[in-house]
């Protein structure tokens, strides 16, 4: 991936991308992909891992609405994660929460299991977060991680992000508080180390 040429103008977060690596290929999200996306909102340690307290609550019509929609928006980027061995679905990524006005963004992934630790994770952040700065013009990406997860947050470390501070207290998981970790990645170090710091 590289930088557009000076002058050039920047694609924005209407134009949702097929990004293409090695191992996976991310590509827009749609309502068809809800079957296999589903497990992130209905396995318990997906939904402990990202803290999501809706747990089984989810509405597959509601999901199929959201995912069909998110080719429309033009403030955020929700792409699939295709495995291209098999060609199977096996995550999402997200770039959200953007302010225009500090050029930042929030991301988040997750994988549905049996997928993790095969070096997927590591390789589809590296993909988005290098379009989030290369292509859309970001300064600042960040994230939050729970202290429950070291594997993700050992991902984001191998990709550049930087602790910035804890949260604590800042999950109520089971009758349980748990921390969160503020980790972010900048422009300059992304332009420098291009996610191998
Ligand atoms: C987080 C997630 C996207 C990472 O993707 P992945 O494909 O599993 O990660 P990778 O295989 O690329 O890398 C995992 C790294 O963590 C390391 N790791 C695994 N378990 C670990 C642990 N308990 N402690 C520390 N490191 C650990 C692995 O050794 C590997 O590092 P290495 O390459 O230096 O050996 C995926 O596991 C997932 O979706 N998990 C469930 C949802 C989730 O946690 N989302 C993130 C919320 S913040």
């Amino acid at each position: 991936m590289t930088d557009p040429a000076p002058g050039t103008p920047r694609p924005g977060f209407r134009h949702k991308p097929t990004l293409d690596g090695d191992l996976v290929r991310l590509r827009p999200v749609t309502a068809d992909d809800v079957p296999a996306l589903l497990p992130l909102f209905t396995d318990p340690e997906v939904s402990r891992l990202t803290g999501s307290h809706e747990g089984e609550t989810y509405d597959e019509e509601a999901l199929r609405t959201w995912y069909g929609s998110r080719g429309d928006q033009d403030d955020r980027l929700d792409l699939a994660v295709v495995e291209r061995a098999t060609g199977r679905v096996i995550g999402e990524v997200v770039l959200n929460l953007w302010d225009r006005h500090n050029e930042s963004c929030s991301f988040r992934i997750g994988f549905v299991p049996g997928t993790h630790g095969r070096g997927l994770g590591t390789e589809a952040t590296r993909l988005i977060v290098g379009h989030g700065f290369e292509q859309l013009g970001l300064h600042r990406i960040s994230l939050e991680v729970y202290a429950f997860n070291p594997r993700a947050r050992r991902v984001y470390e191998k990709v550049g992000f930087t602790p910035e501070g804890t949260l604590r207290d800042a999950l109520l998981w089971q009758g349980r508080r748990v921390d969160a970790t503020l980790m972010s990645l900048l422009a300059p170090d992304w332009h420098h180390h291009r996610g191998r710091p």
